[in-house]
């Protein structure tokens, strides 16, 4: 390789390059073109337009990618995604500055996030108020299915303001059983 020759590993877009095709972008990141032209649908990322109308990304779409990715994997609902990705200035790259502010906003969502997964892996031997009444616990935990009145769901197991793709779960403020 000759010398300021920039290498990668296989089909990933050189590491000098700025402005990503859509091909390169899906290939380091591991996404799909069609998952990342819904992305885009979505507000999530965005491109420039070339003169023969092909997209070009912004290098730093690459982060934003992998943090929707990841989100994504821990079962964090797209619209969340977006609204946390919001806060990143969309006309540059964002800054370390502006990823710690994002990191911020986020923590009390991931926080409670880890809570309900902490809960769910903790307590399925154990009664969750889900109007089951099928193990011994509910007679104690939940008699009579007395936890229907403080709504839907499993009310044991629920945490605030954690919510599913549905929209489904106990939003911030409700009570607590
Ligand atoms: S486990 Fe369903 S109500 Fe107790």
């Amino acid at each position: 390789m000759a010398a300021g020759e920039s290498s990668t590993a296989a089909g990933s877009p050189p590491w000098d390059h700025t402005e990503l095709t859509v091909g390169e972008v899906a290939r380091r990141s591991g996404v799909a073109v069609s998952a990342l032209h819904f992305y885009e649908r979505q507000g999530l990322i965005t491109s420039r337009r070339t003169g023969g109308n092909q997209r070009r990304y912004r290098r730093d779409v690459l982060r934003r990618v992998a943090f929707i990715r990841t989100s994504r994997r821990v079962g964090i609902p797209l619209v969340r995604i977006g609204e946390a990705l919001a806060a990143l200035p969309a006309d540059r790259a964002p800054s370390r500055k502006d990823w710690a502010r994002l990191s911020r906003a986020w923590r009390e969502d991931l926080d409670a996030r880890i809570e309900q997964m902490e809960r769910l892996r903790d307590t399925l031997t154990d009664c969750i108020g889900c109007g089951c009444l099928s193990l011994k616990t509910c007679t104690l935990n939940n008699p009579h299915d007395e936890l229907s009145g403080t709504g839907a769901g499993p009310r044991r197991l629920l945490v605030d303001g954690v919510e599913d793709d549905d929209g489904v779960g106990r939003p911030a403020g409700s009570p607590a059983p």
